[in-house]
């Protein structure tokens, strides 16, 4: 695991930002993993920037995301497929059928996690996948357990990660309850991971995850087992 400490939040985009368009750039038909939250909003900040400069394309590229809320469809401006068309696809220049999320609107949750898994099966495996931390050590939306899921799984969220995404929506009790998450399995495929985190909120969760024992009850933690994984994080976040 490469660990990069970087000034602050923007320095750690920058320095993600660098690490994705060399992968880009060396295979323009690549698999991108995604991922939504405010962490990754200053790395997508500067991939447009990027783009609009001729740095990047993007034309040849697909994309995968990690996880969607249930009950939420493209239009609704809490999920994470609009978050990702308006931060992201809306500004550069890929193919947005080659774009994918997992289905919030499949209320049949077995069918929205195996129809996710076969898009990831035919895709093939990410070259590069971005993952945000949350503050319980979660990954995607894998939440603390009692073991890792290895596929796309439906997941009741917890209290901690219900009211840690609460300042995202009008009231508490808007943030859907459940959501489908690639699992750490899903994740795992991918040849290259970036791990993304800023701020001191992310410090416990963030050292444990690089320190501590590997336990399903901080999910990050078995990232110390991915074969390549950058760590980018800011001074807060690593003291
Ligand atoms: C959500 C997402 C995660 C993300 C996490 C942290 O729960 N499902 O993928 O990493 O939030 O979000 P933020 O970056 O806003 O702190």
């Amino acid at each position: 695991m490469e660990i990069i400490k970087c000034r602050d939040y923007d320095a750690m985009s920058i320095r993600a930002a660098q690490i994705f368009e060399e992968v880009v750039n060396a295979k323009p038909d690549c698999v991108l993993g995604l991922a939504t939250g405010s962490t990754p909003l200053g790395l997508y900040k500067k991939l447009i920037e990027d783009h609009k400069a001729g740095k990047i394309d993007f034309s040849r590229c697909t994309s995968v995301n990690l996880d969607e809320y249930v009950g939420l469809g493209e239009n609704d401006d809490q999920s994470y497929r609009y978050f990702m068309n308006t931060n992201l696809f809306d500004h550069i220049n890929i193919d947005k059928a080659k774009t994918f999320v997992p289905n919030g609107l499949e209320s049949d949750a077995y069918r929205a996690c195996r129809d996710y898994e076969d898009i990831l099966e035919k895709v093939g495996p990410q070259d590069i996948q971005v993952l945000g931390l949350g503050e319980n050590g979660h990954i995607a939306f894998n939440e603390p357990e009692t073991y890792f899921p290895k596929e796309t799984h439906c997941v009741d969220l917890t209290e901690s990660t219900i009211e840690a995404n609460a300042r995202f929506f009008e009231n508490p009790d808007k943030v859907p309850r459940h959501a489908y998450s690639m699992g750490i399995g899903s994740i795992f495929r991918a040849k290259k991971i970036i791990l993304l985190a800023s701020g001191v909120k992310k410090s416990r969760a963030l050292a444990e995850a690089l320190y501590g024992p590997i336990i399903p009850q901080l999910p990050a933690s078995i990232l110390q087992l991915h074969s390549d994984v950058v760590v980018v994080c800011d001074d807060a976040a690593l003291k």
